[in-house]
């Protein structure tokens, strides 16, 4: 078994390497250390160890942890009123913050619905897609088409739309019926002969062909992570994909909702992925570096001419969470955006990301099992080979992800290592999600701990091996 990371005899709550717990941890066997508190990009555990947060956990702390101006606008929040039911009130910090992402947000969205999480925002939007097509008079619209090897959340909606097959097995039962096409993966999906836009063209003929087959007039929406984060490993599009994309949804009715849950907010170097592919999407999912990680938070970002659709109809949209808008996150959320905004942080992203991709390079451009190295701003991947010529994976029961992972927390390095990439089963990636406020020295710092961390892991795979 291979340990959870980083833990130190100093717990009181550690017997003969189990955790004395009465929390369901995502893991019944193994350790975790306890985190005492955090600064700037760093984080404590209870035995003083400090980790380089260099995955924002999930990518989520995009401004690192106890930024001063986050925790002062969430304690004046709570000092006002900690939670009013939006059933009975709005509050001033809930409206400032959707002007605030209306202000910024990508072109045609007029109104934001604020949920606590990226799973949320995603049932969100599929429901109110769903709906949209009723209001209008289109209710034979009932089927969603997302791509395999994303990631839109775990609960059953949202991992109806995702396409990781691990992942959905054992509940496909629940789920509801979703036609997957393949991912936009250029490093080993797109042919030899074939250019990367003629590649794109190639994926927007089998989505054409997917919406034939179900009926051009039957299918609600395309559910997309503009940049796929967790289960492909910061795997952006090849140029023009999501323009053709854009195109087919207009001609067949259908709505774009990108999911930026986790590339989203400035994490790629805009503050939204889908701006760096010229189009707009009707729907867009947000959560991750919304809050950053001081509050949970999540939104949906709407289109106008669906919110007109509502008005021109039933008047409301038949959904809702109790913690909905919840004023404490709304603070947190607001309090994270401005920050962005004043300390030009996107710039920093840019510069950052592409001093990651340099150290990188230099680092894995010529190591022998690492086969990609990907992404965009501060959302980088690199995907472990076992042969780099054939690009064949290595076997998934050495769960090279996780010796990484294990040998990255005993190093103090926070990354965030996936397996299954290629299929849900086979494929390993890393990928590197710093905060927006990490100093070029910490970039470098990380990568070397990471060169180290996967060097290591890698010559425990040879010697099990032998
Ligand atoms: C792209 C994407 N969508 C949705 C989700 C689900 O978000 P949450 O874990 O906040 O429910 C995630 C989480 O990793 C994600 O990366």
């Amino acid at each position: 078994m291979v340990p959870l990371g980083g833990q130190r005899s100093g717990d009181s709550r550690k017997r003969g390497g189990t955790q004395m717990t009465h929390i369901l941890h995502r893991q019944l066997r193994g350790l975790l250390p306890t985190a005492v508190g955090g600064h700037g990009i760093v984080i404590v555990d209870a035995d003083g160890k400090e980790y380089l947060d260099a995955s924002g956990g999930a990518a989520v702390s995009c401004l690192g942890h106890g930024h001063p101006d986050v925790m002062a606008a969430m304690h004046a929040q709570i000092d006002r009123i900690a939670y009013a039911h939006t059933s009975f009130f709005t509050t001033q910090v809930a409206e400032t913050l959707a002007d605030h992402l209306i202000a910024h947000a990508p072109s045609g969205m007029s109104h934001v619905y604020l949920v606590s999480g990226g799973s949320e925002a995603i049932e969100a939007a599929l429901k109110l897609a769903r709906q949209y097509f009723v209001e209008i008079g289109e209710p034979q619209r009932r089927h969603f088409i997302a791509r395999r090897q994303s990631y839109h959340g775990n609960t059953l909606g949202a991992l109806a739309v995702g396409g990781n097959e691990w992942r959905r097995r054992q509940f496909a039962p629940l789920l509801i019926d979703v036609t997957h096409v393949s991912p936009c993966y250029e490093y080993r999906d797109r042919r030899a002969d074939e250019s990367p836009e003629a590649y794109g063209e190639r994926l927007a003929s089998e989505l054409e062909d997917a919406i034939e087959k179900l009926g051009p007039r039957n299918v609600i929406g395309f559910v997309a992570e503009p940049v796929v984060g967790a289960t492909l490993g910061a795997a952006p599009a090849v140029p023009g994909y999501f323009r053709r994309i854009r195109e087919i949804c207009d001609r067949n009715g259908i709505l774009l909702i990108a999911d930026e849950v986790m590339c989203g907010m400035g994490r790629t170097g805009t503050l939204y992925a889908v701006e760096q592919e010229g189009i707009a999407p009707d729907l867009v999912a947000i959560a991750k570096g919304l809050g950053g990680g001081y509050q949970p938070i999540g939104a949906v970002l709407v289109a106008q001419r669906i919110i007109a659709a509502l008005e021109r109809g039933s008047g409301f949209f038949q959904h809702g969470h109790t913690y909905i808008g919840h004023p404490v996150a709304c603070a947190a959320a607001l309090a994270v955006q401005r920050v962005i905004e004043r300390d030009h942080l996107l710039d920093a992203v840019k510069t950052l990301g592409a001093r990651l991709a340099q150290r990188l390079r230099t680092a894995f451009g010529d190591h022998p099992h690492v086969g990609d190295i990907r992404g965009r701003g501060l959302f980088m991947a690199i995907e472990l080979v076992d042969d780099k010529v054939s690009k064949r994976p290595f076997d998934p029961a050495l769960r090279l992800h996780a010796r990484i992972k294990a040998e990255a927390m005993a190093r103090g390095l926070m990354v965030y290592p996936m397996g299954g990439t290629i299929d849900g089963r086979a494929g390993d990636h890393v990928l590197i999600a710093p905060p927006f406020i990490t100093t070029p020295a910490e970039i470098d710092e990380v990568v070397r701990r990471l060169g180290m961390a996967v060097d290591a892991a890698l010559e425990a795979v040879s010697t099990v091996r032998q």
